[in-house]
């Protein structure tokens, strides 16, 4: 093998290996450098925190948490009269090692079909050579250098740690833990009411834990707009039964390796718990450990984020950065974005990718999803908007999936008509964002939305009913 490459990219998550992969198609000469292991601990696995211990293993969770439910809860309204003798949590495991075998294994089969040399172990820029970078990798104390006119970080991110609270992925579990556990907990402590507590929160809630979610903050997800975000924690308290505590100030965490006794305060009161587990979720800080950042010089902010411009360019020349070790949202479909911009970037093209319009989609039952401004935020900033809201108990799909609750709110410019935020809590809300996306994108108006054909019976039909609605003219509601 040639250790001469035109692109090299530390780090094969979803800004990494879809950086790779670009940067190939455009001709580049291009290997992928990353760390990671599977589960066993025992080979190399590609795909980073999302495909090992992110976002695809969660939502294999989340759906065999949900069917569980609905098997135990609903069908009998179906006619179907089953009685659900127990539940195997390791069988839900290893379907889900399954499913994150078959595709971490496919990064490598993508990587042979576009020519990405694999390389495994740890990446660090070593120095440059005239304009050609010197990556060392070291591959569990065997070392090697290659080298690039270009190098793409994309080291991704760690779960943030709480002083006194050791993960140990026993009895304290941060998201590796909590997505391998194998019995359902008795009762289950949750630090943090963020996405992966949510998300987490439901699946063993549907399982039959007992919930418990300590949120620091006074304002359940804070960053939602607060009508859906309200809509959400009555539906995640009152009707699933989660215990979602605000404004929780944690003062001790003792293991004694069996269960966790959390002391806290709320609302001036001070209380303690014991859990059999508790998953400590509260927020994810940039990796750049391993990367040789000092030395070389590569800036980082206060957060420890490596610092970039708006084109994901750092301080040093031809050295990119991507992803979750950057600024802005820790999603997987923002690092993949900005891994194919990069990689254009290279090849002298000029795309663009607007924050205002990245997708968030939270896996709960019913899911949220949202795109652009916030009520809040609109206010904040002092714009005149109009919105329009519509909700899914009268739409026909959605009672016959039996899934009639949520609501569509649309957020338009009170002069243009432009659409500026849309916000959805409701059945399939992940896919239906993917439409307000495209409005926006493509800088539609509320009237564009109202115009164009929703098939029937559909979901997507409220948020038609949610665009007409903003200019009062909804033909349902
Ligand atoms: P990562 O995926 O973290 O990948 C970084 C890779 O770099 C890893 O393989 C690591 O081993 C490797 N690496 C690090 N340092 C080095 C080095 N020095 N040398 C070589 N290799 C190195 N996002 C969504 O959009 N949707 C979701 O549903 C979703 N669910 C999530 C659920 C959970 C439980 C968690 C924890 C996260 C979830 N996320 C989700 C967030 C998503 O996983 C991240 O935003 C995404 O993985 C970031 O991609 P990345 O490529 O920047 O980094
Ligand atoms: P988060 O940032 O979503 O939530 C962390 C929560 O913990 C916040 O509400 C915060 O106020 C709270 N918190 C912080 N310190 C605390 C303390 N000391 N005590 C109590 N609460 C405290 O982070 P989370 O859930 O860890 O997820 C990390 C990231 O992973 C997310 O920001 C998201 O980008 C990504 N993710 C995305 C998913 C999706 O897109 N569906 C799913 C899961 C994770």
């Amino acid at each position: 093998m040639s250790n001469q490459f035109d692109v090299v990219v530390i780090g094969a998550g979803p800004g990494g290996y879809i950086a790779a992969i670009r940067a190939a198609q455009l001709g580049f000469k291009t290997a992928c450098i990353d760390a990671g292991r599977n589960k066993a601990g025992d080979a190399p696995a590609l795909g980073g925190t999302c495909l090992n211990v992110g976002c695809i293993p969660s939502k294999a969770l989340l759906q065999s948490s949900e069917n569980f439910h609905q098997a135990h809860s609903e069908f009998a309204e179906h006619g179907i009269d089953v009685t659900v003798n127990s539940f195997d949590a390791n069988k839900m495991i290893e379907r889900k090692d399954g499913i994150v075998t078959k595709l971490t294994g496919g990064i490598g089969f993508l990587f042979k079909k576009n020519k990405v040399e694999s390389i495994h172990g740890l990446g660090s820029l070593k120095g440059q050579n005239g304009d050609v970078w010197q990556v060392e990798v070291d591959n569990q104390g065997e070392k090697s250098v290659v080298e690039a006119k270009h190098v793409i970080i994309a080291t991704g991110s760690v779960p943030r740690p709480l002083p006194g609270a050791d993960v140990d992925n026993q009895t304290i579990l941060d998201n590796e833990g909590a997505l391998n556990l194998t019995k359902v907990p008795a009762k289950l402590g949750l630090i943090g009411s963020g996405v992966i507590g949510l998300e987490m929160g439901s699946v063993w809630n549907r399982l039959g834990a007992e919930v418990t979610v300590l949120e620091a903050m006074p304002t359940f997800l804070a960053n939602t707009d607060q009508q859906i975000a309200k809509e959400a924690f009555k539906v995640l308290t009152k009707e699933q039964g989660m215990n979602i505590l605000l404004g929780v100030k944690i003062n001790k965490v003792s293991n004694n390796g069996e269960s966790v006794t959390v002391d806290y305060e709320v609302g001036g009161e001070a209380k303690s718990d014991t859990y059999d587990k508790l998953i400590v979720a509260i927020g994810r800080v940039p990796n750049t450990q391993g990367l040789n950042a000092e030395a070389v010089g590569l800036a980082k902010d206060e957060r420890g984020f490596i610092t970039v411009d708006a084109d994901c360019r750092t301080n040093l020349p031809n050295v990119w950065a991507i992803g979750d070790v950057v600024r802005g949202p820790m999603l997987a479909h923002k690092a993949s974005d900005e891994g194919v911009a990069v990689a254009e970037r290279i090849a002298g093209q000029k795309p663009h990718l607007d924050f205002n319009t990245i997708p968030f989609v939270v896996y709960t039952h019913p899911e949220i999803s949202w795109v652009g401004k916030t009520e809040e935020q609109l206010k904040a900033d002092g714009v005149k908007y109009v919105k329009g809201t519509s909700g899914f108990a009268a739409n026909g799909r959605a009672l016959g999936l039996g899934q009639a609750q949520g609501t569509v709110k649309i957020l338009k410019d009170a002069e243009t008509d432009r659409v500026l935020g849309v916000h959805i809590i409701g059945p399939n809300a992940s896919e239906l964002i993917a439409e307000a996306v495209m409005a926006m994108e493509f800088k539609a108006s509320a009237e564009d939305i109202g115009r164009i054909v929703h098939a029937h019976p559909t979901l997507s039909e409220v948020l038609h009913e949610a665009a007409l609605a903003t200019d009062k003219r909804a033909l349902h509601g």
